[in-house]
């Protein structure tokens, strides 16, 4: 009998959003009912470039916004064959921001590189079967709590990020079939329910079928 291989779930939004602990969540309640589920993150701060990504982030370096960029990209293609095996070993991933995130930050920079230029990079790493955007008002993002220090946890540069994610998510909706390449889920809300909501539309494409080899790569 052949394996029938993991699914690959990204999901994306804004700071705030409560992206980590909604993943964390998700992948325990996964593996309590048997699909067995590995939650990933980008950045992977655990590796050597993930690392600069870090001092970066903590303003203990500055690099050049290209090269940072391309830190952050260089981040996911090296854990692509760790992405591919798990898949493959018929493991789910939960991925914490993956590489809609990579192109939103850098393109919601003032004068930095170009839209198009940010989306290069990712061309071939593994495709998502499953995007989610958690969205998030910018008051329910600034009922919770201030910031951290980090170099982008700023509000102006935050609405930025959400009209460069909005920018993306309609290049692909027309780029794609009928159904959307987006699921949209709205947290606002409690917790427990925004997780009832995610939980149920990640089983259902668990028990989707899809296709036996690993994924396709982004285009
Ligand atoms: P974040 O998920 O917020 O990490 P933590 O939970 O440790 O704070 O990611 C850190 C920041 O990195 C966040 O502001 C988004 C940004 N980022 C990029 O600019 N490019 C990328 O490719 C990724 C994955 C994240
Ligand atoms: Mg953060």
């Amino acid at each position: 009998m052949t394996t029938k291989r993991g699914l690959f779930v990204v999901l994306e939004g804004m700071d705030r959003a409560g992206k980590s602990s909604q993943c964390r969540r998700l992948v325990d309640h996964l593996n309590s009912i048997g699909h067995r589920t590995e939650l990933m993150r980008f950045p992977e701060r655990d590796s050597a470039i993930g690392s600069l990504i870090g001092q970066y982030l903590g303003r203990k370096i500055e690099l050049d916004d290209h090269a940072v960029h391309l830190l952050f990209s260089a981040n996911r293609w090296e854990f692509r064959p760790h992405i591919l095996d798990t898949l493959a070993s018929g493991v789910n991933i939960v991925c914490d921001r993956y590489a809609y995130s990579g192109i939103a930050f850098t393109a919601a920079k003032a004068d930095g590189p170009d839209f198009h230029w940010c989306c290069q990079p990712e061309v071939g790493l593994p495709a998502p079967d499953l995007k989610i955007f958690l969205s998030v008002s910018p008051e329910a993002q600034a009922s919770r709590g201030g910031f951290g220090a980090e170099r982008y946890e700023v509000a102006d540069f935050q609405r930025r990020v959400g009209e460069a994610y909005a920018r993306l998510m309609r290049l692909e909706d027309q780029a794609g079939g009928s159904c959307p390449a987006w699921l949209t889920i709205n947290a606002d809300g409690a917790f427990d329910e925004v997780q009832q909501q995610l939980a149920k539309a990640v089983v259902a494409a668990i028990d989707c079928p899809r296709s036996a080899g690993p994924p396709a790569g982004l285009r």
